[in-house]
């Protein structure tokens, strides 16, 4: 079996997916024509090479967004965005966005959420478990940030679970995280999980805050690319994250498109990996950094020299750290050893 087919039929978990990044070209095609702005097409897609400053990352993100503007265009989106990792052989995905609410399409935030949950349900056929993290972006401010939370908590209860918890995300560079401490910690005090963009960019006093205040509560760390010392960041911030083994979602090709780490031989994922801390591989904004969840990986063994049994040990690892219950997880590892015989791995 030749590396690209067993990256593919390698059975997978995606932790680390926002939903308007990581939005298809057929999508974005699909959107524009439907909104009548095929000419833009250049603006929103990223060539395959091409790095750029992650403050430009964040205008295209933007520019995405407006692809989305009402209800139907976030089903849409959804329903595409579940169909193609479960064509990539993802079995477990936890999706998250940012509810937002545009009072001229008549948008509110539960009509977002509702949008999402609605294309969960609608694509329940195909063999993949999802579930979604509501987005708190840190440039709005701990007002929204509560109203987040608390929605978050109502479709947990009416979702039946598949509303797990919140993400913490947006510009690093703008706000401060640790104002949204009570936030976070309401949030875990009615039984959602956490998984928060930390360490991003150098900002060690704000990370160490949210990591001594919540400690293991912080579900999982997204991207936690400057940690360590030399990058950053320093030994106190590595050695909480090991003694709680928090996770941390790993995702190499939006950082170095964007331009947080300056290669993939220089990504921390080696660092963490040897040290036997949980790494879960994730693509961030598939659409925008143009990549699959099977590039990830394959790019992550190419780089750090992982042979296939240390591949599938890698995925099958990740499953203990979704936000899913036993059971799920018990159902997932069941799926992986009965896949593993198709994977010719020797
Ligand atoms: P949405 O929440 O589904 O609308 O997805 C886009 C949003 O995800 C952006 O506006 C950011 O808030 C967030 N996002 C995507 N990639 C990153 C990242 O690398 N760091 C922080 N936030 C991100
Ligand atoms: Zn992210």
């Amino acid at each position: 079996m030749d590396n690209k087919d067993f990256y593919h039929r390698l059975p997978k978990v995606e932790l680390h997916a926002h939903i308007n990044g990581s939005i298809s070209e057929e999508t974005i095609k699909k959107l524009l024509k439907r909104k009548g702005r095929e000419e833009e097409i250049s603006n929103v897609r990223f060539d395959k090479k091409q790095t750029e400053p992650l403050e430009d990352s964040f205008k295209r993100l933007k520019l995405m967004q407006t692809l989305s503007d009402c209800a139907e265009d976030i089903y849409i989106i959804t329903c595409d965005v579940i169909q193609e990792f479960a064509a990539d052989n993802v079995k477990y995905l936890e999706l998250r966005s940012t509810p937002r609410e545009i009072t001229a399409t008549g948008l509110s935030r539960e009509l977002y959420v509702e949008a999402v949950l609605k294309a969960i349900k609608d694509t329940s056929y195909l063999d993949i478990i999802v579930r979604f993290l509501l987005s708190i972006d840190r440039r709005l401010g701990v007002d929204i940030a509560l109203t987040t939370m608390k929605l978050a908590e109502r479709y947990r209860d009416i979702s039946n679970g598949v509303v797990i918890g919140i993400d913490f995300s947006g510009d690093p560079k703008v706000g401060d995280a640790r104002d949204y401490l009570p936030v976070f910690n309401e949030a875990h005090n009615r039984g959602l999980k956490l998984s928060l963009h930390l360490a991003e960019v150098p900002a060690p006093e704000e990370t160490k805050h949210i990591l001594q205040d919540l400690g293991a509560r912080t579900g999982r760390i997204g991207h936690g690319t400057c940690l360590q010392p030399e990058c950053g960041g320093n030994e106190t911030l590595v050695n909480m994250v090991l003694q709680y083994r928090i996770p941390l979602e790993l995702c190499l090709t939006s950082n170095v498109k964007g331009q947080t780490v300056p290669n993939y031989d220089q990504h921390q994922f080696q660092f963490w990996y040897n040290k036997n801390h949980p790494c879960i591989i994730g693509t961030d904004d598939k659409g925008m950094f143009d990549t699959t969840l099977s590039e990830e990986y394959a790019i992550a063994a190419r780089t750090f020299k992982l042979d296939r049994q240390s591949v599938w040990t890698l995925s099958l690892a990740s499953i203990d750290a979704i936000f899913a219950d036993d059971v799920v997880k018990q159902t997932l590892r069941n799926k992986w050893h009965e896949l593993k015989p198709t994977l010719n791995i020797t």
